[in-house]
């Protein structure tokens, strides 16, 4: 149903007099029905393009119909922004709230869409009740698994890939203090990706982190930390590199890094890309945006092992980058309108190969 939604509202306004440079589509306005989506191109070259989905989904009337019809026809592969992290879905000891996640969840597999499962694991947004607690190591290390028993256990079959374990390394590649290393030591990584795989056998599981898209201290420790883990048995499947860029920022490493790690036998995804922009924008600054989209896409294309872009929302008009980045914005390729940017048909461009 939202895939014939899509193909109505999106319908607009090509005129089709062909790409001038690698930043141009076919013509000003929403893509067309005329043109091709992105997941269906992605898809010819082996990929999967996703976004993540937060308030975005539940927006009233019109612009919620128009932010799923995008949502729908763009892309294959759907990740929660924030409705599968500790605090929304494990609200007390005993209580957990899955109607939000079920619901992205459901609109994904009726759109032929992935979902990565976003996070299991994280030092943030955890829930008052487990931080406020005072627990005993063993204590502990039965709560870890006890959400992921009950979080991965309630999707079972349903998710691609969780990022079991999120953020657990400093800049100085040091091991980021935060509950679950403070109560349970190092091992709560590999207990978490043991406890992943018991809950779920059929889903990919995923370390993923920031600031390790290019070839840095920080990378170097998460390569050699997945390499340990994997010498030792434990199920790890793949890297998620988070690539929130600042315009400009996209390393030059990041093809040799991904390399890397494919060698290693995991797979590498884009988790979480977006690139953020100084206000007020200037047609120079999107025009470079649209350079920096491509050659990320390239350099995930150059390597087999990486085969997901998720970009960390798709439209301008829902980005946590205004919130966090105060006079930042404008890091993605939908502009608030829902309108296609410089950096969508650079994608668009790069994927089918113009
Ligand atoms: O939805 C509530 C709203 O009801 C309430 O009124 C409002 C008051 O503050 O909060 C809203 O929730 C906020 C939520 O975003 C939705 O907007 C939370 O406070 C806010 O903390 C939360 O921020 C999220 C952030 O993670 C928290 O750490 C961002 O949306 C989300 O994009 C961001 O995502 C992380 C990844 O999970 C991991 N990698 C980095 C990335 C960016 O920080």
């Amino acid at each position: 149903m939202f895939a014939a939604v899509a193909l109505l509202v999106v319908h607009a306004c090509s005129s089709g007099t062909g790409a001038a440079d690698q930043t141009t589509g076919p013509g000003p306005g929403t893509p067309s029905v005329d043109t091709i989506a992105l997941r269906v191109l992605a898809d010819r070259r082996g990929l999967r393009i996703g976004s993540a989905v937060d308030r975005g989904f539940r927006f009233a009337g019109a612009d919620g119909v128009k932010f799923r019809a995008v949502l729908a026809r763009e892309f294959s592969v759907l990740t929660p922004e924030n409705d599968m992290k500790h605090e929304r879905i494990h609200p007390g000891r005993d209580v957990y709230r899955f109607e939000p996640a079920d619901s992205l969840v459901a609109f994904a597999e009726a759109n032929g869409m992935s979902v990565r499962g976003h996070t299991l694991v994280w030092h943030r947004q955890l829930a008052t009740w487990l931080t406020s607690g005072s627990w005993t190591q063993a204590e502990a290390e039965a709560l870890l698994v006890d959400h992921i028993a009950h979080v991965a256990g309630h999707y079972k079959g349903r998710v691609l890939a969780w990022d079991v374990v999120n953020e657990a390394l400093a800049d100085d590649g040091s091991l980021r203090a935060g509950f679950w290393l403070d109560h349970i030591g190092p091992d709560y990584i590999e207990l978490a990706f043991r406890a992943a795989r018991d809950a779920d056998p059929g889903a990919m599981l995923f370390y993923n982190d920031y600031n390790i898209e290019g070839i840095n201290a920080k990378s170097d420790s998460a390569y050699a930390m997945i390499r340990e883990l994997r010498l030792k048995g434990v199920p790890i499947d793949g890297v998620g590199m988070q690539a929130h860029f600042q315009l400009g920022g996209v390393p030059s490493s990041l093809a040799a890094n991904i390399a890397r790690f494919t060698a290693l036998g995991v797979k590498v995804h884009i988790t979480e890309l977006d690139i953020r922009i100084p206000l007020p924008s200037s047609a120079a600054q999107l025009q470079t945006q649209a350079l920096n989209y491509r050659d990320v896409f390239n350099a995930c294309l150059q390597t087999p092992g990486c085969d997901a872009i998720v970009l960390w929302g798709f439209t301008d008009r829902e980005s946590w980058i205004p919130d966090s980045f105060s006079g930042w914005g404008e890091a993605l390729p939908f502009d608030a309108t829902y309108n296609p940017k410089p950096a969508y048909w650079s994608i668009y461009n790069l994927l089918s190969g113009r």
